[in-house]
């Protein structure tokens, strides 16, 4: 294993406070402010109260911030669509598919968020029949599963990159060869996995790819992004819908619906101004540290994680294999809030989900973190009932 990362550890370290006495290992549910998102944050306070409105900065931060994702996934800043959650991107991409023709079938991995699962079914009651390819045992779902799922009348297939249970990531590109062989689009959620590693959505296959930014892309709640493969926004004529949404916004005409060129047809209301600065600063910074470097880094830390669980006894939810993991590890534990409450008290934080205990290190985690988030989680889970 690498013994530091290529980029500064120490200098990046020394920009996020809590790292001075606490131990962050969420970063698979929220991820610790910096000097960099603070910093982004205020200058949208300052902006407000300096000059109450500033429109043209507003609007050319939200086209940062859309340029910053689009450059982040490798795509064109025409192709990204600006959201406020990931739960609205797709449902607005949902909402943008004609379910009444010869492809009304919606086929959605047992590994999305609930919320991705949620927005498809409310689909049946324009048509859509929506079609569940479970988890098997081992954690994670077989290409074979998904093939026997999808046919000539799927008209989508919602699959997340990382599953956010026990942090196994599929292959996008083979999936996506499976939904196009037979026609279908393929919804990505990269929520659990962008910011963790270099990512194409143009080279992946995926004919959406979306996520938020308060995990593993520093931000904070309340804004989303969606790119959307060239040619396949002009296909989508969402319900869900806004002003922003239009071929001009300020033509102030509420008699037309035109739809704008591209991605942005996608786009609703008035966009999440303040978090835009926030997100475009966390997503900077991880281009400028390298989301190889940071990849290399968090799959050395979350194989630490494995090994060193597994040396403790401790049970690992998921596949073992590096190129199928994200760096969320899941441990088995019987009341997961409570070790999380515990952890906390003992200066780790880290993310309870169902029957496990999840510990998402990342790009400022060191080997050193690692162990002793391991240590605290072997005393505290001896401590409990199996
Ligand atoms: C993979 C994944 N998708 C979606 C969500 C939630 O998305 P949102 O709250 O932005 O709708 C989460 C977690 O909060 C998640 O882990």
């Amino acid at each position: 294993m690498n013994a530091r990362p290529d980029y500064d550890l120490d200098a990046a370290r020394a920009r996020i406070p809590i790292l001075a006495t606490r131990i962050p290992m969420n970063a698979c549910s929220q991820a610790p402010q910096s000097d960099p998102t603070r910093a982004a944050a205020e200058a949208y306070l300052d902006s407000w109260g300096a000059d109450v409105m500033d429109w043209d900065r507003w609007m050319a931060e939200v086209e940062a911030a859309r340029a910053e994702f689009a450059a982040l996934v490798g795509g064109d800043p025409a192709d990204v669509a600006v959201a406020t959650s990931v739960s609205q991107a797709t449902a607005s991409v949902a909402s943008g598919l004609d379910y009444s023709g010869r492809r009304y079938r919606v086929v959605v991995s047992g590994a999305e968020f609930p919320t991705v699962g949620h927005v498809w079914l409310a689909q049946e009651r324009f048509g859509a029949e929506v079609t569940h390819v479970p988890v098997r045992e081992d954690g994670t779902i077989p290409l074979e599963d998904y093939a026997a799922a999808i046919d000539e009348r799927t008209a989508v297939l919602s699959a997340a990159h990382v599953y956010y249970q026990n942090g196994w990531k599929q292959d996008v590109r083979q999936v996506a060869e499976i939904a196009h062989a037979r026609g279908a689009l393929l919804y990505v959620d990269a929520y659990q996995s962008l910011g963790t590693d270099a990512f194409d959505a143009p080279a992946s296959g995926a004919d959406f790819v979306a996520s938020g930014n308060l995990k593993y892309l520093m931000g904070i709640p309340g804004i989303a992004f969606v790119w959307v493969r060239p040619g396949v926004a002009e296909r989508l004529h969402p319900a869900l819908t806004g002003w922003f949404g239009r071929v001009d916004p300020f033509a102030f005409d509420a008699t037309r619906l035109d739809w704008a060129a591209g991605a942005r047809r996608l786009d609703m209301g008035t966009p999440p101004v303040m978090e835009t600065y926030v997100a475009r600063a966390g997503m900077e910074w991880l281009r400028e540290l390298g989301l190889e470097a940071i990849g290399t880094w968090t799959g050395a830390m979350a194989a630490r994680l494995i090994e060193g669980g597994e040396e403790r006894g401790l049970t690992v939810l998921g596949p073992r294999d590096a190129a199928q993991r994200s760096p969320s590890t899941a441990f088995a534990c019987a009341d997961s809030h409570a070790v999380e409450a515990a952890l906390r008290a003992r200066g780790v934080i880290a993310s309870a989900r169902g029957p496990a205990i999840r510990l998402a290190p990342h790009f400022y985690s060191t080997p050193e973190d690692v162990d002793r988030a391991l240590e605290a989680l072997a005393e505290v889970l001896a401590g409990q009932p199996a």
